[in-house]
């Protein structure tokens, strides 16, 4: 029984003992370090409770039609309440760092003002018990759970007034905990909360181009989204630096690999090269060039809003430490000669016809050997240092499944041992300077528009428990056991 044997652990050393957190353990077989990641809407729940205000992700998923089943964050996994069992797991597993995010409206309900010290009291209380138990805290400031209050009065990432309370938000995040949290993280997956978000209108807070399905939303707001989002960002760096000035700071970015389809072709070499620069340095670009990239210029032209001198030298002047990079999945890209040259085509099946493995989530397919060469792609465009802040998988049919067949996620488990290795090998044979490996998820969790039906946690949860009680998957003992981590007093 997991909570069993976790609740004889204790509560650990307490932090002053803790073994530096970024050592890689004795025994590891990767040379980097290993965490778990969760998000505030996914996992947290109480979402009336301790003054938390609300969120375009309350909004939206209580909007019949938008999500599985009209599944909502409400309770989530009730992370609010049970975190003290949930630290107790990672302790059990030696799991040494978490990333998990701060729920904007539990700090300042209204987005900006009074600042809510019982959410302040309910961080400070987690971060305290990680610390305790030697698990190191990374904070994501946004996880795309945006007050409901500011989207009312100005449509959220889409204005410049954002920039403005987005810096303050993480001024006042970093007064409160930047005295014992050192590693932060601004803004997760601008590219998947403004295209999903403002583009496509699937995810909160649903705005999208086509009028006909989308109640607002006009064409290129997905693109202001981008700017605003940069702009925030390289101003929270800028506050960052002078209030944590011993910590480090990053956006963290979703990024695939456009692997060319015939390799031998040069046409789908250019093509999935293209392709690749047109994703990969979307937000990526413009944070280490203060510009657009050449390829988005050329697709979007007057769509994307110029950066001003000021703007430039914002970005420029206020750099993150290192790439945090969101990974999952990828495809191949070929050339098709009856399409303008920057619209590339892509494909799962290989030349020799092998189709990629999809896992449970549609767009999620299995393609370790793209690890290696998107940490390749990223050491030379931008020669930086990378930390992996989500890698994982949802295996196909585990909604339904009986749990005892669950628990045993050998997909899960081969998806880690093959994505880790060929990282292992971008680090020992090709030079790449990896910082770490965040495993998405520690829990199941609420999958957004997916709801509960997707699970990427190499924890189970029982929905149908009044517990929700957790159970370990194979894959979460997989870890434990590959980063050779037998319990952190060791
Ligand atoms: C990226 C997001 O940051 C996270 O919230 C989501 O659950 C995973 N991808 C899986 O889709």
């Amino acid at each position: 029984d997991p909570k069993a044997a976790a609740a004889q652990l204790g509560p650990g050393p307490g932090a002053g003992a803790c073994p530096s957190p970024q050592q890689v353990p004795a025994g590891s077989k990767a040379p980097f370090f290993l965490g778990t990641a969760t998000a505030s809407y996914q996992v947290e729940g109480a979402f009336k409770e301790g003054g938390r205000g609300e969120s375009i992700w309350d909004v939206f998923s209580h909007t019949p039609g938008k999500t599985f089943e009209g599944q909502d964050g409400d309770v989530a996994v009730d992370f609010y309440h049970r975190y003290k069992d949930d630290i107790a797991l990672m302790q059990t597993l030696g799991l040494r760092n978490f990333r998990f995010s701060l729920s904007w409206m539990r700090i300042l309900p209204n987005g900006t003002g009074t600042v809510n010290q019982e959410g302040v009291a309910f961080y400070n209380k987690l971060i305290d018990t990680l610390k305790a138990a030697c698990i190191e805290p990374h904070i994501t400031l946004y996880h795309w759970d945006f007050p409901q209050a500011l989207y009312e009065r100005y449509g959220s990432w889409i204005d410049p007034r954002v920039v403005v309370d987005f810096a303050a938000y993480a001024e006042t995040a970093f007064e409160l905990f930047g005295d014992r949290v050192k590693n932060w993280f601004t803004l997760n997956e601008p590219e998947s909360y403004c295209l999903l978000g403002y583009g496509s209108g699937v995810h909160a807070p649903g705005r999208c181009t086509d009028r006909s399905r989308c109640s607002a939303g006009e064409a290129g707001e997905d693109l202001k989204c981008i700017y605003y989002s940069a702009l925030a960002h390289a101003s929270a760096v800028k506050v960052f630096r002078q209030l944590v000035p011993d910590g480090v700071i990053a956006m963290t970015n979703a990024i695939g690999m456009s692997v060319p389809y015939n390799a031998s072709s040069q046409e789908d070499v250019a093509a999935a090269q293209r392709n690749q620069a047109f994703n990969g340095g979307f937000v990526l670009d413009p944070l280490y060039t203060g510009d657009w990239g050449a390829e988005r210029k050329q697709v979007h032209g007057q769509q994307l809003p110029a950066f001003t001198p000021e703007q430039k030298a914002l970005l420029l002047e206020n750099q993150q430490d290192f790439i945090a990079l969101q990974h999952y999945t990828s495809n191949y890209a070929y050339y098709n000669k009856d399409k303008p040259p920057l619209l590339v085509d892509t494909t799962t099946k290989s030349i020799d016809g092998v189709q990629l493995v999809q896992a449970d989530s549609p767009w999620l397919y299995v393609f370790p050997s793209a690890m290696r060469d998107l940490l390749n792609w990223l050491t030379q465009r931008y020669n930086q240092s990378i930390l992996i802040t989500e890698n994982g998988v949802s295996a196909p049919g585990e909604y339904d499944k009986p749990r005892a067949e669950v628990l045993c996620d050998q997909f899960r488990v081969s998806y880690f041992q093959q994505y880790i290795s060929n990282a292992t090998v971008a680090v020992q044979q090709d030079g790449v300077q990896l910082l770490g490996y965040f495993a998405w998820s520690l829990l199941d969790n609420f999958e957004w528009a997916d709801g509960y039906s997707k699970r990427f946690g190499t924890i189970y949860i029982d929905y149908n428990s009044t517990g929700l009680d957790r159970y370990y998957k194979g894959s979460s003992m997989w870890l434990s056991n590959h980063f050779g981590l037998t319990g952190i007093r060791s």
